[in-house]
């Protein structure tokens, strides 16, 4: 009998997408996939380490498996992802009963080693040797996303494509060019077919992923190709209907890209654009290289060539050093640009980053917290605001399924669906019994009433 495999993600999209191709493996290796983790055969937790709370939740599984092994003999658990680069081979130390810690840099190792384990063979250990040395993208590793599975018909309606893997820029506070290694744009040909057959297997909704995404850059046989031009490539794809990208960094985002947001109409009017804080001093600290008022001249030139542009931020609140006064900067930032939606974090130090080496954590915890509520506070009356807008507007929705939230005070939450909107906002609109028939779907929908996190509506007729 196969044996069956249950992936736990955790963390960011690109995790998301590594353990869909890791299982799309490991399924062409003949394992099973298992719905749910007490009925597998092998356990891999694809982990993140981008701020120690996503570690303690990690951490806590970790903490359960001796347990789970003793009443299962025979389970195998894997690791994998940034906390196996970060931590490697302290962590076969610390949880004995763990069998295999792979880096995202070698998951094309993974199917391997587990059958390895099975086979009998000791704790196996997969992380990248010298990893900022790396160069150039082993042929595995890249295959995993070459040879990923587009039976027609297989696929969701919504996929992620990775165009580069990495990160150059060196926040001061941030994990990942540690654990991802350099900036490395996959071949423009690659990209471009894999949306292809993602598009023939029934894809409508593709989202181009990468850490600084519009740093892409291919250096194909005689010239370099830009991420401008890769959104015109892959916005070509007949029947491609809507082009999402993140994240994006605020440094070489060309007036190319706001030309080829507005031009090519697969793509959407999203951008997700951290900016991280609202003070020049703290941004300069977190080695940001940008001013405030560079970042506001860049949106406010996207929204002079994009028509109805939806922005998304991130920030982090309660860097080292942070004062009131920075920490009102943030605030006014977040008021001007007026976000559809903002990401907001609470400063974790990440050992091994500068930030961590260099700078005092200390801004107390209670006053992270509050900044935290703040500007949240901030940020929902300004969702509410934006969203009033919309009531009346009939808008495109892609149907993602039934909806968790309902309109307050309604008892049919069953049959309401939710999708989102080209410019990314959240709908949920009545639809009985008709869940199978619309999810993956584009349909319209007249807004009827909105809160701060929603638009709620009516279905008008399928697009
Ligand atoms: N502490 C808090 N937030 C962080 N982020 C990255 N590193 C840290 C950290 N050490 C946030 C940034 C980034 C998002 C993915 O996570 O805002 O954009
Ligand atoms: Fe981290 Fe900065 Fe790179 Fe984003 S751009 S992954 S925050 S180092």
């Amino acid at each position: 009998m196969a044996a069956k495999v249950h992936i736990t993600t955790f963390g960011c999209q690109m995790n998301k997408l590594d353990s869909e191709l890791v299982a799309g493996e490991l399924l062409g290796d003949g394992f099973e996939l298992a719905g749910l983790a007490d009925a597998a055969d092998v356990v891999v937790f694809n982990t993140c380490s981008v701020r120690q709370h996503a570690e303690n939740r990690v951490l806590t599984c970790l903490g359960r498996l001796a347990k789970q092994k003793a009443q299962r003999p025979g389970l195998v658990a894997a690791l994998v992802g940034c906390m196996a680069q970060r931590q490697g081979a302290e962590l076969l130390l610390q949880f004995p009963a763990l069998d295999i810690v792979c880096g995202p840099g070698e998951l094309h190792r993974l199917s391997g080693l587990i059958k390895k384990v099975r086979a009998g063979a000791s704790q196996q250990l997969a992380v990248t040797e010298r990893l900022r040395a790396r160069r150039e993208v082993p042929a595995g590793l890249e295959e995993l996303d070459v040879s990923r599975r587009t039976a027609k018909g297989s696929c969701k309606a919504q996929a992620y494509v990775r165009v580069m893997r990495g990160c150059d820029k060196f926040c001061s506070y941030c994990v990942v060019p540690s654990v991802r290694g350099r900036e490395i744009s996959r071949p423009l040909e690659h990209v471009v077919d894999e949306v292809r057959r993602l598009v023939e297997a029934g894809c409508i909704e593709i989202t181009l992923l990468g850490q600084t995404v519009n740093s892409y850059c291919y250096s194909g046989d005689s010239r370099e190709v830009s991420f401008a031009e890769l959104l015109r490539k892959v916005g070509a794809i007949a029947a491609l209907e809507r082009l999402r990208f993140v994240t994006s960094y605020p440094i070489g985002f060309s007036e190319d890209i706001f030309r080829a947001m507005a031009e090519v109409p697969a793509v959407c009017n999203y951008l997700h654009l951290p900016a991280q804080s609202g003070s020049g001093r703290i941004l300069a600290a977190m080695n940001r290289p940008y001013t405030v008022r560079q970042y506001l001249a860049l949106i406010e030139q996207g929204r002079a060539i994009v028509p109805d542009l939806s922005l998304a931020g991130d920030f982090i609140v309660g860097f080292p050093g942070e004062s009131e006064q920075d920490f009102e900067e943030t605030v006014r930032l977040v008021r001007a640009v007026g976000y559809k939606n903002c990401f907001i974090f609470k400063y974790s130090p990440r050992p091994g980053t500068a930030a961590a080496k260099r700078l005092k954590d200390d801004v107390p915890a209670e006053v992270k917290r509050r900044r935290n509520n703040e500007l949240l506070a901030v940020q929902e009356e300004i969702s509410r605001e934006l969203h009033r807008a919309f009531i009346g507007q009939t808008v495109e929705v892609l149907v993602e399924g039934p909806s968790k939230s309902a309109r307050k005070g309604r008892a049919d939450r069953r049959h309401q669906l939710t999708g989102r909107t080209r410019g990314d906002h959240i709908v949920v609109f009545d639809a009985s019994g008709k869940a199978d028939e619309l999810t993956g779907k584009l349909v319209h929908v007249k807004i009827v009433d909105t809160s701060a996190l929603t638009l709620f509506g009516e279905l008008v007729a399928p697009a």
